[in-house]
């Protein structure tokens, strides 16, 4: 399986701040942002990894990652996306590196504490299909949001007025090869992008999305709140103390 990080768009919710650089090259704690990500997917065993970026610093990403040797890797793949026609636009990029083999992707403002390596490695044996991650929030309002019923994912409404559950779609998904036919297929949305959300739904339609409820915590970093929220729970992972 291939690792797909997403780090491109323009973060205008971090404005000033995204100004001058990306979003994922702020410091989350002691780390640029892009880091958590990265991290998460080497610790679950992946080797191949194509880092997806856009705007007016994409190279500033070379800089700061090089040859991926820093984190255990034999090379770093990178490409470009023109504009930010939302992330399902940015993962079609990614069409020519998976060479028909599973993705997992990761949005680059996503951090969790957990080790997924175990769905990892389930998911590479599976044959097809999909998986999600999800996690209760206190303000589902602001993400994708599962409707649960007997065990299974039943639909994703991307940011509801009124969520049914407060399961909130985390930025981590596991594709098979089929994820670039159904990107194809896909129409922008009010918002005026291709949704990660109506690829989601279109393997829930198909019968083959599975789902893993995350332990540890959880949290975006593409707000002021959550990117703080970010610095402080990395933080206290790492055993610092704000007196
Ligand atoms: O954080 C999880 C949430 O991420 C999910 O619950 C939602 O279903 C999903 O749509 C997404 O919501 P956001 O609106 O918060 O996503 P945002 O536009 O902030 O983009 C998240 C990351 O995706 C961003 O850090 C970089 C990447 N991205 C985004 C866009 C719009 C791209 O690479 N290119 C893009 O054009």
């Amino acid at each position: 399986m291939k690792g797909v990080i997403l780090a491109g768009g323009l973060g205008t919710r971090l404005m000033p701040c995204t100004k001058v650089t990306n979003k994922h090259l702020l410091p989350v704690y002691n780390k640029p942002m892009i880091y958590y990500p990265l991290m998460t997917m080497v610790k679950a065993g992946l080797k191949d990894i194509m880092i997806v970026t856009g705007g007016n610093n994409a190279g500033d990403f070379l800089r700061l990652l090089g040859n991926g040797r820093e984190f255990g890797l034999k090379d770093i793949s990178y490409t470009y996306q023109e504009g930010e026609g939302g992330i399902a636009d940015a993962l079609r990029l990614a069409e020519n590196f998976a060479e028909g083999d599973k993705i997992f992707v990761m949005l680059g403002d996503n951090i969790i504490e957990d080790d997924i390596s175990e769905e990892v490695a389930i998911f590479e044996k599976q044959e097809k299909g999909a998986r999600i991650f999800l996690k209760e929030v206190p303000d589902p309002q602001r993400f994708g949001v599962a409707e649960i019923r007997d065990g299974k994912v039943v639909n994703i409404e991307e940011k509801p007025k009124n969520p049914k559950t407060n399961y909130a779609v985390c930025g981590l998904y596991m594709y098979d090869s089929d994820v670039f036919d159904i990107i194809r297929t896909l129409k922008p949305s009010a918002r005026g992008e291709l949704e990660i959300t109506d690829v989601n739904n279109e393997y829930i339609r198909r019968g083959t999305m599975s789902y893993t409820i995350l332990k540890g915590w959880w949290t975006d970093a593409g707000t002021f709140e959550s990117l703080f929220r970010a610095s402080k729970l990395v933080a206290e992972k790492e055993g610092f103390k704000l007196s």
